[in-house]
């Protein structure tokens, strides 16, 4: 950067529906492109930046923070903050904010249609039509299992668990939930991991992702499920042991799952696709189009008000 010259904004991947026109008033914007740059060309094309417009598939690390030394924000699109190295961020005085509340009905529209999905066999279904395998009518074909009036256990109950809750309560399920605090919820009943895990016939993540939750749905949590049960994950897809969730898929323990998110994102394990009985949908959560432009909105929102000196909406260090 010169002297006088507008600060850098880097955005390493353009925002559907968001206006930039607020933002190069105060910015030189750079980046901006639908596919981001290798991370060895981010390091050198963003190195002046000031502001960093980052998605959760950026990983905003040591090196990162290294490498950008003018960085003062960092603008994350998303809730999720598990790809910012946060403690980094807050002792080197580079802000970081996010994307809450307004992905949350969205994410549990998702996790809702997975459970749908997993539990009636929609997509299997589906492939069955295309490929001409739909020949006879027999009543005892393709059964999947009931929804309505089942047991739902909500892992996570913050703001999109408890969203999931408010949608399953119109199928008449009862509700169970794990959370830190206790949360009060008409007709949903605070209990352990363990007791969720054993009493859920569905159970749906929605949990951040930390080091506490990591593989929090470990091969013996999967094991304690009750035989049957129906997992759906919109968190991330490193809460699960893909491997054993996997093998509890083909041996019927799990009857069937609902998975939106993956531990390498885009990469699918191998061992998903070959399976019938699991519904994948490629981090689709918060993707629908009013959501992701009001994403934009509030990621360009909050980059103006840092660049004004003003104090951002959604702070997250
Ligand atoms: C993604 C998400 O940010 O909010 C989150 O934490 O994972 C998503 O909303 C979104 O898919 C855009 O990349």
């Amino acid at each position: 950067m010169t002297a006088g010259a507008r600060p850098l904004l880097y955005v390493v991947r353009s925002l559907p529906g968001g206006d930039l026109g607020p933002v190069r008033e105060l910015f030189e914007v750079a980046g901006d492109a639908p596919r981001p740059p290798s991370r060895e060309r981010l390091l050198v094309d963003a190195r002046d930046a000031s502001t960093l417009v980052v998605t959760y598939l950026d990983r905003v690390d040591r090196e990162l923070l290294g490498a950008l030394p003018r960085l003062r924000h960092v603008a994350s699109y998303g809730v999720g903050v598990n790809h910012i190295d946060v403690e980094a961020c807050r002792a080197r005085g580079v802000i970081v904010t996010n994307t809450p509340d307004v992905l949350t009905d969205a994410t549990a529209d998702l996790a809702i249609a997975l459970l749908l999905a997993a539990a009636r066999r929609v997509a299997e279904g589906d492939r069955v039509v295309r490929a001409g395998r739909w020949t006879d009518v027999d009543p005892g074909w393709m059964l999947g299992t009931e929804v309505t009036g089942k047991t739902l256990g909500i892992v996570g109950f913050g703001r999109i668990g408890q969203a999931v809750a408010r949608r399953a309560a119109g199928f008449e399920m009862r509700l169970l939930f794990t959370s830190p605090r206790p949360v009060a919820f008409a007709g949903a009943e605070r209990v352990t991991l363990d007791d969720l895990l054993a009493r859920s016939d569905f159970v749906s993540l929605n949990v951040p992702l930390t080091p506490s939750t990591e593989n929090l749905l470990s091969r013996e949590r999967i094991l304690a499920m009750k035989r049957g049960a129906i997992v759906v994950n919109t968190a991330r897809g490193a809460v699960i042991d893909d491997a054993a969730l996997a093998e509890a898929l083909r041996s019927g323990h799990v009857a069937a799952a609902g998975l939106d998110v993956f531990r390498d994102e885009p990469r699918v394990p191998a061992a998903f696709l070959g399976l019938d009985n699991i519904v994948l949908t490629p981090h689709l959560g918060s993707g629908t189009r009013e959501t992701r432009a009001a994403m934009s909105r509030m990621v360009l929102e909050d980059v103006v008000r840092v660049g004004r000196g003003e104090e951002p909406r959604h702070r997250v260090v």
